[in-house]
């Protein structure tokens, strides 16, 4: 099994207060697989932003430590992509240009900028909305302009702080399919933070189960549902059961 990321014995610590300090993730240690699909569930304040932040190189670990193919991630890098719920795209900036300032560290030519930028946004279906600015689109459409943006740089990893939280219901169960689709056609690790349980299980692979106070990993679950995935399949309904009974619902 080759493994894309290893955590082992990782954690992180923050002080609070005169003097004190928060646990926001115990040692925890957690193999991400190459080409899986991986969600990590668990109430608000479990860590979960924690561990991607860690896995991103956006913030170091107080103990152990985190490898990506073998060496220590201590800053982030353009092999791991990140999208985070809010978008963050920048207002000024068209669609185009918002996903061309992500290539901007890569050393590459305007032209292929250009280029690798205009088929990212074919690739998400925003291709004639390239010169639209963020306000103009809806919530989903942003979202979407967002995944082009961390896909255009061809990262090994996507890690993604759940996308869809802002999303309504409608939408994010469309956005679900979407990213399904996407990640068959490019194969790549996924790394999907959710506090949707029903999300997760409709999404991945594996399923890691997080709990609080402190932070930690309680579970990590295999999802063996074949794909395409109904959630009228009763196996769903016990894999969601039975996680939901993990985290005590
Ligand atoms: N930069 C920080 N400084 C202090 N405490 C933090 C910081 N980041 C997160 N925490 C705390 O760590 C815990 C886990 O936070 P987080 O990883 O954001 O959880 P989640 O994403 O699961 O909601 C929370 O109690 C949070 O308040
Ligand atoms: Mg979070």
């Amino acid at each position: 099994m080759t493994h894309v990321l290893s955590i082992e014995g990782a954690g992180k610590v923050f002080p609070q207060g005169r003097g004190g300090s928060v646990t926001a993730l115990a040692q925890t240690s957690l193999d991400v697989r190459e080409n899986e699909f991986l969600s990590i569930v668990g109430p608000s304040g479990c860590g979960k932003s924690t561990l991607l932040r860690l896995m991103a190189g956006l913030e170091r670990p107080s103990a152990g430590s985190i490898n990506f193919r073998g060496q220590a991630v201590t800053r982030p890098s353009g092999r791991i992509g990140l999208v985070f719920q809010d978008y963050s795209l920048l207002p000024w900036r068209s669609i185009l240009h918002n996903i061309e300032l992500g290539l901007e560290f890569q050393n590459l030519a305007a032209r292929q900028r250009r280029q690798r930028a205009v088929e990212h946004l074919d690739l998400v279906g925003l291709a004639q909305f390239k010169d639209a600015y963020p306000h103009q689109l809806s919530g989903g459409m942003r979202q979407r302009a967002a995944i082009a943006r961390a896909l255009a740089v061809e990262p090994d990893v996507l890690l993604m702080d759940e996308p869809f939280g802002a999303l309504d219901a409608h939408t994010r169960l469309l956005m679900q399919r979407e990213l399904l689709a996407l990640w068959e056609k490019r194969r790549k690790t996924v790394v999907f933070v959710t506090h949707s349980i029903d999300e997760a299980v409709y999404l991945s692979d594996r399923v890691v189960v997080m709990e609080k106070d402190p932070g930690r990993v309680i579970e990590v679950l295999d999802v063996p549902l074949p794909r395409p995935r109904t959630r009228k399949d009763p196996d769903f309904g016990r894999l969601t059961e039975s996680i939901l009974e993990l985290l005590k619902y």
